[in-house]
């Protein structure tokens, strides 16, 4: 039985081997210790009285679950304590946090404590996702326009899922690694190294429902997956949680569509701690993330709650569906229409 490895060894194997990355990849073992305190909660919710809303609205106007707080306590609690974040941004909080007066480390991060939120009472998979990236001032209190960071200026990014099993997956430029929760050991054990996205799926994932207020490129796109136009057979899979589509596309391959609509311009997912990590998770592992028309790992955030469009997934569908976007539908059928 080959030695099992912990995140904590691969962690200090890839500092090792990476002279100088600085000591962020120690938030991502932080992460991780945080994430099995949320998972037990996640568990246990049923049994201890946390499902259910709690009443409150949030920034965004979405009424908050009992776990999304939960979860963002938890969060917030241990990874203040670590000496390495000077704040952190949440979906769950309306503006910046700075972890203490004279801000106490190097680093930033950014979370949604609980995706899926609509999925927590049902008991269908949701998850965490977060990211970490250098703060831009030297010292004192952290002001939100330090978040205001492009994509690519990410230093690590991950999530954590809360599924049938708790797994986490993070990259910090050096390739896609994922790791399943030992609920006997209480470890991270690496379980699937240096993931690779199928350049092409053959799954597309969006909620219909949506369809009469999308445009007409993304209603051609979606139509022309299910008559086979890109010369395989699709199916159709929504779980309504982006962690969970997300990581089944990133292993079996497919496409993940958010788009604007006439009712969301911008669409309804958050650039800084939704589509951002995802994005450089998707593009280390092979695939690509886009508003339809721009990569979203070039966009820089004006504000902390920004909403914006999204595709991502395998490489070839993200490029037809930008294809479609930008020859405004149908011609782009055909790669050669798109040349034109
Ligand atoms: P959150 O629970 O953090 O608000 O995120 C929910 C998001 C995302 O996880 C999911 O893909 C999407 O909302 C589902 O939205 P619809 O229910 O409108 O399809
Ligand atoms: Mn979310
Ligand atoms: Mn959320």
């Amino acid at each position: 039985m080959p030695t099992k490895t912990t995140l904590e060894i691969f962690i200090r194997h890839q500092r090792q081997s990476r002279p100088g990355s600085g000591d962020y990849l120690q938030l991502i073992v932080d992460m991780a210790e945080a994430g099995k305190r949320v998972a037990a909660q996640v568990n246990q919710a049923a049994l201890t009285g946390a499902l259910g809303s709690s009443g409150q609205i949030n920034v965004h106007g979405e009424s908050v679950q009992k776990l999304d707080e939960a979860a963002n306590e938890t969060f917030v609690g241990m990874m203040e304590r670590g000496g390495l974040l000077a704040g952190m941004a949440s979906e769950e909080m309306e503006n910046a946090y700075s972890v203490t007066a004279e801000g106490s480390g190097p680093y930033l991060l950014v979370f949604d404590p609980v995706d899926g939120s609509s999925n927590i009472d049902v008991n269908v998979s949701i998850g965490t996702i977060f990211s970490i990236y250098r703060r831009t001032e030297k010292g004192g209190r952290v002001c939100e326009s330090e978040f205001m960071q492009r994509g690519w200026e990410q230093l690590c990014a991950g999530y954590i899922t809360y599924g049938s099993s708790t797994m986490l997956v993070y990259t910090a430029g050096d390739g896609v690694h994922g790791f399943t929760l030992d609920t006997y050991s209480g470890d991270f054990i690496l379980t699937h190294e240096n993931i690779r996205m199928p350049a092409a799926g053959e799954i597309y994932s969006a909620n219909e429902a949506n369809r009469e207020r999308w445009s007409a490129p993304v209603r051609d796109y979606i139509d022309h997956l299910r008559r086979g136009g890109a010369g395989r057979k699709y199916t159709g899979r929504y779980i309504g949680s982006l962690v969970a589509d997300f990581h089944r596309n990133l292993l079996k391959g497919g496409v993940f569509l958010y788009p604007a609509d006439s009712s969301a311009p911008q669409g309804k997912l958050r650039l800084l701690y939704e589509a951002g990590p995802l994005a450089f998770i998707a593009e280390q592992a092979g695939g690509k993330a886009s508003t339809g028309d721009e990569r979203i790992l070039d966009l820089k955030p004006e504000t902390l709650h920004q909403r914006v469009p999204l595709i991502i997934g395998s490489a070839e569908d993200v490029d037809l569906a930008e294809r479609f976007q930008s020859t405004g539908g149908r011609r782009a059928a055909t790669p050669e229409a798109a040349v034109i």
